[in-house]
């Protein structure tokens, strides 16, 4: 509130004080002057005394007067407009604002001086943890990390880019951009129907090296996802073998994935949140996929 409406308020107080002052001394008498003592009203036989006002409760106005008085000069502000206490509404609420900031500084500076390992072992943290990644998050790998199509579980123990603090941590704070070119024309229509055998195989692990588009995998595709298929960190080139799929493990998904080509953008974090969340973020996701969470689905 500026000191305008703060003065406002003053000058309709001071004015309404002296005004009951006024009325509450105007009206005082110590003795009637009328002879019979009454006030010459008469209702159903009833007289009204003109007695003095009872001395306990003038003397009580008379103290609330002053109480408001003090008040008054006490504390004026209403808003940011200071008293003689120098009290204002604004400087107590941002008090209160700075005591709760250098509270969770001072929690998130804890948190820094843990590894993440260890952080990931604190309850109240990874609590904290859930709040944030709810909200920054869940809207793309879901409310449990479990992920969907396009958008990888991170609660398992299969990792596009890794699962250690460093790499998870890394992930987070520049984002990764997985690159799975298009084959669709190079392979022909043939082609691509031997390489998407040859992949669904490879995920059952019934591979044999007789398939035609064997010596195709070790010339197209190994320099990403490896001679046997298990995926390269470093390219975040999926794992082949494992039978857990981004974009589907359908033997038409696994098609589109070769002819089509992917591209699953991770935004990087580092302008949206600060390093200490990111490192709290990365010990959360970091205990998703550990034993002991008991959040899994
Ligand atoms: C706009 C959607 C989106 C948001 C928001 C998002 N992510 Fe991702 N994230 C992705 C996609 C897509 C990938 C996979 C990138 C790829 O395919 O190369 C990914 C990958 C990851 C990875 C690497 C997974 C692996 O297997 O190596 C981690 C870790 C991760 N995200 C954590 C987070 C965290 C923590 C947040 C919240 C701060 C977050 N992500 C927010 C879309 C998102
Ligand atoms: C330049 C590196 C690169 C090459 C070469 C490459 N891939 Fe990929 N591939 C990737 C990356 C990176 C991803 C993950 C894309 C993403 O995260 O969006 C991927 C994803 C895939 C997927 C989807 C996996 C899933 O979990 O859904 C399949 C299937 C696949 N590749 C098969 C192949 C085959 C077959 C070849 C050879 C014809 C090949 N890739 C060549 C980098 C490569």
């Amino acid at each position: 509130m500026s000191s305008f409406w703060s003065m406002w308020i003053v000058v309709l107080t001071t004015i309404s004080i002296v005004l009951i002052t006024w009325l509450l001394f105007s009206n005082r008498k110590i003795k009637s002057t009328k002879a019979n003592q009454t006030t010459g009203h008469v209702y159903d036989g009833i007289e009204e005394y003109d007695n003095p006002l009872p001395s306990w409760w003038f003397k009580m106005f008379v103290a609330s007067i002053v109480f408001a008085i003090g008040y008054l000069i006490a504390y004026p502000g209403m808003g940011n407009f200071p008293g003689l206490l120098n009290w204002t509404s604004v400087g107590k609420w941002e008090n209160e604002v700075q005591q709760a900031e250098q509270a969770t500084e001072s929690l998130y500076q804890d948190f820094m001086n843990k590894d993440i390992p260890a952080l990931a072992q604190d309850k109240k943290a990874m609590r904290l943890g859930k709040r944030i990644f709810a909200n920054n998050c869940a809207i793309c790998h879901g409310v449990n990390a479990e992920g969907s199509y396009g958008f990888p579980n991170l609660s398992d123990h299969d990792w596009l880019y890794g699962g250690s603090p460093e790499q998870i941590r890394t992930s987070i704070t520049n984002g990764r951009s997985g690159s799975m070119p298009a084959w669709g024309s190079m392979l022909g229509h043939d082609g691509l129907a031997a390489m998407t055998d040859y992949v669904v195989n490879l995920s059952k692990a019934t591979t044999a090296d007789d398939n035609p588009a064997a010596k195709q995998f070790a010339m197209m595709c190994s320099a990403c996802h490896g001679a046997d298929g298990s995926g390269n960190q470093m390219m975040g080139a999926a794992n082949l073998r494992d039978n857990i799929w981004l974009y589907g493990g359908d033997a038409g998904r696994i098609k589109q994935s070769i002819a089509k080509g992917r591209n699953g953008q991770m935004p990087a974090h580092h302008d949206k949140l600060s390093e200490e969340k990111i490192y709290l973020l990365t010990a959360y996701v970091y205990q998703l996929s550990s034993a002991e969470n008991t959040n899994k689905p």
